[in-house]
C-alpha cells in the first residue's frame, strides 16, 4: 500500500472468552471442551486492528471499563499502531463476549458493557477527527443512537462511511440511506430487509452482501470467495470491512476492493481468535498471486 488512507473506526472493544468445543451443549446440558482463550475483540477494534495491519492510518473512537480488561483492550491496539487517543473511560466494566466455536464457526453472546457508554455527545467531541477521516467504519455494538449520530456527522463531513449492521437489527431508513456501503451477511440482510433482492436494486453499489463461502453480492455483481479451511471465523467479517474500507478509501472499485477483502478474510479465518491471523497488505498480496496461479 503506496498511502495510507486515514480510516476512523466508531465501535465496540471486547475482551473475547472463547471456548473451543466439538458439539454445542444442549439446554441443560454439560459437556467438555477442547480450550478456553482470552482473546482481545470487538468488532469496532478488530476492524481498527485489521485496517492498521493493512497499512491504513487508523483512529479508534470507542469506550472501555475502568478496569484491567480495558487497560489490555487498549494496550493492543496502541501495538497494533492504532491512535487510542480518542477511547474514552467509563465507570463500568469493559465489553466482553462469550463465544463458542465448533467446527472452526462462532456463536457469541455480548455483554456490551463500557460499549454502551459511548453516547452521541461523545461523537460530537469528535467531529474533528471524523472531518479528518478519508473513510469511517461503524458497526452495531454502541448505542443505536451513537450510530445515528456518527452517521449525521459524517454526512454533514461529507465523509462516506461503512456501516456493518452487526449485530442485526432493524435500522432507521436515514443510517441505511446515508451509508456508502452496507455490508450485512445473509441472516443480517433478512433482518434489515423485507426483501433482499429488492434490496439490492433499490441501494445498487451501496448493498454489499457477504455470503460466506459462496463469496459476496451486491446489484449486478458476485465476487468470488477464496476457498480455504477455517480454523476459528471469529472477526472475518470485521478483516472483510477493514479491507474493503482500505481499498475504497484507496480508490478500488467496488469488484476489486470485495476481492481483495475476501483474501483478507480468507487469511484471517487460519488462526484461532479474531486478531491473530489479520494479514498484512504483502500477505494479502501474495495469497491472491499464488491463488491465481494456482486456483485449487
Ligand atoms: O465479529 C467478531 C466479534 O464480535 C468478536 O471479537 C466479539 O467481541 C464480538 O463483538
Amino acid at each position: 500500500m503506496s498511502q495510507q488512507p486515514k480510516i476512523t473506526v466508531i465501535g465496540s472493544l471486547n475482551m473475547d472468552l472463547t471456548v473451543t468445543s466439538a458439539k454445542r451443549p444442549a439446554a441443560g446440558e454439560t459437556i467438555l471442551g477442547e480450550r478456553f482463550e482470552t482473546f482481545p475483540g470487538g468488532k469496532g477494534a478488530n476492524q481498527a486492528v485489521a485496517a492498521a495491519r493493512l497499512g491504513a492510518d487508523v483512529t479508534m473512537i470507542g469506550m472501555v471499563g475502568q478496569d484491567p480488561f480495558g487497560d489490555e483492550l487498549m494496550q493492543v491496539l496502541r501495538q497494533e499502531g492504532v491512535k487510542t487517543e480518542h477511547i474514552g473511560r467509563a465507570d463500568t466494566s469493559s465489553g466482553v463476549a462469550v463465544i463458542q466455536v465448533v467446527d472452526g464457526d462462532n456463536s457469541i453472546t455480548v455483554i456490551p458493557g463500557a460499549n454502551f457508554k459511548l453516547m452521541p455527545d461523545y461523537i460530537e467531541e469528535k467531529r474533528d477527527v471524523i472531518q479528518n477521516s478519508e473513510i469511517v467504519l461503524i458497526q452495531l455494538e454502541i448505542p443505536l443512537e451513537t450510530v445515528a449520530a456518527a452517521a449525521k456527522c459524517c454526512e454533514e463531513a461529507n465523509v462516506p462511511y461503512i456501516l456493518n449492521p452487526a449485530p442485526a437489527q432493524p435500522l432507521p431508513y436515514e443510517i441505511i440511506n446515508q451509508a456508502a456501503y452496507i455490508t450485512p451477511n445473509e441472516s443480517e440482510a433478512a433482518i434489515l430487509f423485507e426483501d433482499t433482492d429488492k434490496a439490492l436494486q433499490e441501494f445498487p453499489d451501496k448493498l454489499v452482501i457477504t455470503k460466506g463461502e459462496e463469496g459476496v453480492v451486491y446489484s449486478g455483481g458476485h465476487v468470488a470467495a477464496f476457498p480455504v479451511s477455517a480454523v476459528d471465523t471469529t472477526g472475518a467479517g470485521d478483516t472483510f470491512n477493514a479491507a474493503l474500507g482500505l481499498m475504497l478509501a484507496s480508490g478500488s472499485p467496488l469488484a476489486e476492493a470485495c476481492s481483495y477483502a475476501n483474501a483478507a478474510a480468507a487469511l484471517q479465518i487460519g488462526s484461532h481468535g479474531a486478531q491473530a491471523g489479520m494479514p498484512t497488505d504483502a500477505e494479502v498480496i501474495a495469497f491472491m498471486r499464488q491463488k491465481e496461479e494456482n486456483p485449487l
